[in-house]
C-alpha cells in the first residue's frame, strides 16, 4: 500500500480548454478503457453518458503522471461515480470488465464493423443489427439499398480503416494547393483536423481553403471539385452549399453548431509512394487468382475457399498501386477564418468544452464562423485564433495542446 502522504496529487481545471493536452498520455490504460465505453456510449445513442465518458477520458489524459492510487484522484473535476468504478477497476486488476464484456458483446463488434462502413452512422447501424445484420458479408447478401456514400464506403472498406498518416496527408495537401491554385490564385489551403494537432495519424485529412480577398472565395468549391473530379482524383464526393447567411451588419446568428460553409466530404484516389510500390510495375493492375490459387491446391471445403479467396484479396491489395482516403474540404470566407481553423482544429471534446465555457461561464456564442458576445449583443470579430482564446478570457492553447 502508498500512503497517503507519498502520493502526488493533482490538481486540473475543469474545461478541457483550459488545460494543455498534448499527445503525451501517461494514464493509456485508463484512458482507453474510458474512450471504449464513451464509444459504446456514443453507438448506442446515449449522448449524456458518452460525453461524461469523455470528459473522464480528457481529464487523465490531462495528467502529467501515471495515477497509481485511486486517492490521487480526490478533488478531481469530471469524474463520476461510474468513471470512477472504471478506474478503480483499471488500477486493481489491470482491466475493467465493463470493458472487457463490452468488447466481446456482439453488439458492440457488429456496431463497430458497420460504423466503419463509411456513410452509415449509428441509427443505420441499430436497425441493420435488428434485422440480423452483424458483418460486411451479411450486409452485402441481405439486399439493403445503399445510398451512393454507403456504397463507396463499402467499396473501399479496408483502406478508409487503414489510418491515414502524416506523409499521405502531406501529399494530399500538395494536391488540393495545386487545384486551388489553378482555379483561384491567392487562395490559400491550411491543414486542420488531428495532423494539425501533432498527430502522426488519423481517419481523415480535413483542410480548410480560403482567399485573402472577401468574396472571392464564393462557388470556389464547385471549382476544386471539378478539378480534382477531371484529373481522377476522386472516388467519391458529396459537396454541401454554403448556408450560412449574411445580414447588412455581419454574419447571421448561426442557429445550431453545425456549420454551414461550403463542404465537401470526399474519398480521396491517392497514389502510393515510390518506397510502398510494386517492384514489379506491369503486374499491378492483373493479378489473377492462378497467382495465389496454385495448381497443388486442393479446394474441399468452403472454408479452404474462404481462405484462398482471402489471400488473394490481401495479395491484390498489396500489388494496388493506389489507396483510398477520406478527405474533408471546407471554404471559409475570410472574414470567418479564424473561427473556421479554431473549429476544424479539434479535438471535439476541446471544441464542445471551448462552447460550453463560451455559454456558461461567458454568455457568449461560439461556432466555426463567429464569436457572439450576448451581454453586449455584438458579433466580436477575430483575425487569429490569440484573439479569439483572449475574448474568451481564456490562456492560448496551441493546436498541439489541444488533445482532449
Ligand atoms: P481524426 O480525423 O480521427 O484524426 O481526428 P480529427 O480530430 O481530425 O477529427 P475529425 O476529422 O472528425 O474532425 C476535425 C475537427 O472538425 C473536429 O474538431 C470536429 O469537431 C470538427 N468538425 C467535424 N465535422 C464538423 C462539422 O460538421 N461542423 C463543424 N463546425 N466542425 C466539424
Ligand atoms: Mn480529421
Ligand atoms: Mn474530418
Amino acid at each position: 500500500q502508498i500512503s497517503e502522504a507519498e502520493v502526488a496529487l493533482f490538481s486540473v481545471s475543469s474545461y478541457a480548454c483550459q488545460r494543455r493536452t498534448t499527445l503525451d498520455n501517461h494514464n493509456s490504460n485508463l484512458t482507453d478503457a474510458l474512450s471504449l465505453l464513451a464509444e459504446n456510449a456514443e453507438l448506442n445513442n446515449e449522448d449524456g453518458r458518452g460525453v461524461a465518458f469523455r470528459r473522464a477520458a480528457a481529464l487523465m489524459k490531462a495528467l502529467p503522471t501515471q495515477v497509481i492510487s485511486m486517492s490521487q484522484l480526490r478533488g478531481l473535476p469530471c469524474l463520476g461515480e461510474h468513471s470512477l468504478r472504471v478506474i478503480k477497476d483499471v488500477l486493481e486488476n489491470g482491466v475493467s470488465s465493463e470493458v472487457e464484456s463490452t468488447k466481446q458483446s456482439k453488439r458492440y463488434k457488429a456496431l463497430k464493423i458497420l460504423t466503419g462502413i463509411f456513410g452509415v452512422g449509428a441509427k443505420t447501424a441499430d436497425r441493420w443489427i435488428r434485422e440480423g445484420i452483424y458483418n460486411l458479408e451479411q450486409l452485402r447478401h441481405s439486399g439493403q439499398t445503399l445510398n451512393r456514400a454507403q456504397k463507396s464506403g463499402l467499396e473501399h472498406y479496408d483502406d478508409l480503416n487503414e489510418p491515414v498518416t502524416k506523409a499521405e496527408a502531406d501529399a494530399i495537401g500538395e494536391i488540393v494547393q495545386k487545384a486551388v491554385d489553378s482555379v483561384l490564385t491567392g487562395s490559400q489551403v491550411a491543414l486542420t483536423g488531428g495532423f494539425r494537432r501533432g498527430k502522426l495519424t488519423g481517419h481523415d485529412v480535413d483542410f480548410l481553403i480560403t482567399h485573402p480577398e472577401e468574396g472571392k472565395e464564393v462557388g470556389l468549391m464547385p471549382k476544386v471539385v471539378a478539378w480534382l473530379e477531371s484529373r481522377g482524383f476522386l472516388l467519391y464526393q458529396k459537396t454541401t452549399r454554403n448556408s450560412y447567411l449574411e445580414s447588412k451588419d455581419g454574419p447571421a446568428r448561426p442557429a445550431s453548431n453545425m456549420d454551414r460553409f461550403e463542404r465537401c466530404f470526399s474519398i480521396f484516389k491517392l497514389t502510393k509512394g515510390k518506397e510502398q510500390e510494386s517492384t514489379q510495375p506491369e503486374e499491378q493492375n492483373d493479378l489473377k487468382t492462378k497467382d495465389v490459387l496454385r495448381p497443388h491446391m486442393q479446394v474441399d471445403t468452403d472454408q479452404q475457399l474462404c481462405e484462398l479467396s482471402k489471400n488473394y484479396q490481401m495479395e491484390a491489395a498489396s500489388h494496388k498501386i493506389w489507396r483510398a482516403v477520406r478527405v474533408d474540404l471546407v471554404v471559409s470566407p475570410i472574414s470567418q477564418f479564424a473561427f473556421a481553423v479554431l473549429g476544424w482544429t479539434g479535438s471535439k471534446l476541446f471544441e464542445r468544452e471551448l462552447r460550453r465555457w463560451a455559454g456558461h461561464e461567458k454568455n457568449m456564442s461560439l461556432s466555426s464562423h463567429a464569436l457572439f458576445d450576448n451581454t453586449q449583443n455584438k458579433y466580436l470579430r477575430a483575425t487569429s485564433e490569440e484573439e479569439i482564446f483572449a475574448y474568451l478570457g481564456l490562456e492560448y492553447i496551441p493546436p498541439s495542446e489541444r488533445n482532449a
